[in-house]
C-alpha cells in the first residue's frame, strides 16, 4: 500500500503540473481528491485495516491528500496567470486617442456678450473708455436731465418699468451721459454698455436688452467728427459699408439722427430682400449732437463745448451680424442655438 501511495503521489505530482487546461486540472482534481477519487476511496478503505495499521497509513494517506492539494492549487495559480497573460498579448494596445467614456462640455461666451465686447475693444483702439451707470436709475437721469420732462410725448416711446416713482429701471443707456458729465469736466470720450429695460415684447422687441452709448465732448466736435467716428465703428464691426444718417427726433440731441447701414444681405439693391425688407438699408441706432439743455443739466457751457452722442441696441447688431430673425432666441437658453458661438 505504502508503494502504491508513492506511485500514486508522484503520478498525480506529474499530471497535476502538467495538466495543460483549467478543465484538465478539474477533471485531476476529482480524480484524486473528488467525492469519488482516488484518494478519498483509499482514505475510505482506511476502516478495514488494523487497528496499528490505520494510524500510520492514516498519516501517510492524509499527507499524501495534503500533497496533492497542495499542487493543484499551485498549477492553477499557474494556470490563471498563464490565462491573462495570453489574453493581455492578444488584446489590442490600450488607445489613448479613443473618446472617454464620460465627456464634458465647454462653456462659450453668449453671442450677444461677443457683440459688446468686439464694439468695446474697437471703440477703445481709438482712446474711448469704459463708462457705467446703474440699471436702477432715478427719473432724474433717465428723462428728466437728458431734456425730457414730464408729461413729453418722447417718454412714450421708452415705456418702462417703476420700481416706486421716481425709481425706475433705465429705458436707455443715455442716463449715463449725465452721471459721467457731472463727475468731469470736458474733454470726454466715453462709450457706456449695459442692459437696459423697456416695456415690450415681440419679434424684435425684449423687455431687457443691452445698448452701448457713446458720447464725445470737447471743444469744437462737429457732426463731422460723429460720422468719422460712426463709419469707423461699423468698419469695424460689419468691414466698410455706406452709413445713411435720416433726421430724427431725441430730446437729447439736436439736430438728432438715425443711422443706417447699407444692407449686408443686398448690399443696398433691395432687390427681394427679407434682411432689409427691400429698402436697401438697416437701422442700426440713434445718434445726435449733445442738445444745449443737457448741457447745462451738467454745468458745461453751450456756448463753449459741444458733442455728439450715439445708441445702438446690441441684439438688433447680433441679428445682423450673425443672420438671427428672432430677438427671443438670445434669451431662450436653447443649447443648439448658444453652441454655434462657441470657439
Ligand atoms: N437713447 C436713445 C434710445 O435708446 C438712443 C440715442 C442715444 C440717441 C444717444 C441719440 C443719442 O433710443
Amino acid at each position: 500500500m505504502n508503494e502504491n501511495l508513492d506511485h500514486i503521489l508522484s503520478e498525480a505530482k506529474n499530471h497535476v503540473s502538467s495538466a495543460p487546461t483549467k478543465e484538465e486540472l478539474e477533471r485531476l482534481r476529482v480524480h484524486y481528491v473528488g467525492k469519488k477519487g482516488v484518494i478519498t476511496s483509499l482514505l475510505h478503505q482506511l476502516k478495514d485495516l488494523p487497528a496499528e495499521k490505520r494510524k500510520e497509513m492514516g498519516a501517510r494517506l492524509n499527507d499524501v491528500k495534503v500533497n496533492v492539494e497542495k499542487v493543484l492549487k499551485l498549477r492553477q495559480s499557474e494556470l490563471s496567470r498563464k490565462d491573462l497573460e495570453e489574453q493581455l498579448a492578444n488584446a489590442p494596445a490600450l488607445d489613448l486617442t479613443l473618446p472617454g467614456q464620460y465627456s464634458t462640455s465647454t462653456g462659450s461666451l453668449h453671442p450677444i456678450t461677443r457683440v459688446m465686447e468686439e464694439f468695446i475693444q474697437i471703440m477703445k483702439r481709438i482712446g474711448f473708455s469704459v463708462a457705467t451707470g446703474p440699471e436702477v436709475e432715478l427719473d432724474y437721469y433717465n428723462f428728466e436731465a437728458l431734456n425730457t420732462p414730464e408729461h413729453h410725448p418722447a417718454r412714450d416711446m421708452q415705456d418702462t418699468f417703476y420700481i416706486e416713482p421716481p425709481i425706475l429701471l433705465r429705458s436707455h443707456t443715455s442716463p449715463v451721459q449725465i452721471r459721467a458729465m457731472k463727475n468731469k469736466k470736458p474733454p470726454l470720450q466715453l462709450i457706456a454698455p449695459g442692459k437696459v429695460y423697456r416695456a415690450d415684447y415681440d419679434m424684435t422687441h425684449v423687455p431687457m436688452f443691452h445698448q452701448i452709448e457713446g458720447l464725445m465732448v470737447d471743444e469744437h466736435i462737429s457732426f463731422a467728427d460723429l460720422k468719422g467716428v460712426l463709419h469707423y465703428l461699423v468698419k469695424g464691426l460689419f468691414g466698410a459699408r455706406p452709413l445713411r444718417f435720416r433726421p430724427s427726433y431725441f430730446p437729447f440731441t439736436e439736430p438728432s439722427a438715425e443711422v443706417d447701414m447699407q444692407c449686408i444681405s443686398c448690399r443696398g439693391s433691395g432687390r427681394d430682400c427679407r434682411v432689409c425688407k427691400s429698402t436697401g438699408w438697416l437701422e442700426i441706432g440713434g445718434c445726435g449732437m449733445v442738445h444745449p439743455n443737457v448741457f447745462r443739466h451738467v454745468g458745461y457751457d453751450p456756448d463753449k463745448v459741444s458733442g455728439f452722442a450715439f445708441g445702438m441696441g446690441m441684439e438688433r447688431i447680433a441679428m445682423l451680424k450673425y443672420g438671427i430673425d428672432d430677438i427671443r432666441s438670445f434669451f431662450e437658453n436653447d443649447l443648439r442655438m448658444l453652441e454655434q458661438f462657441s470657439c
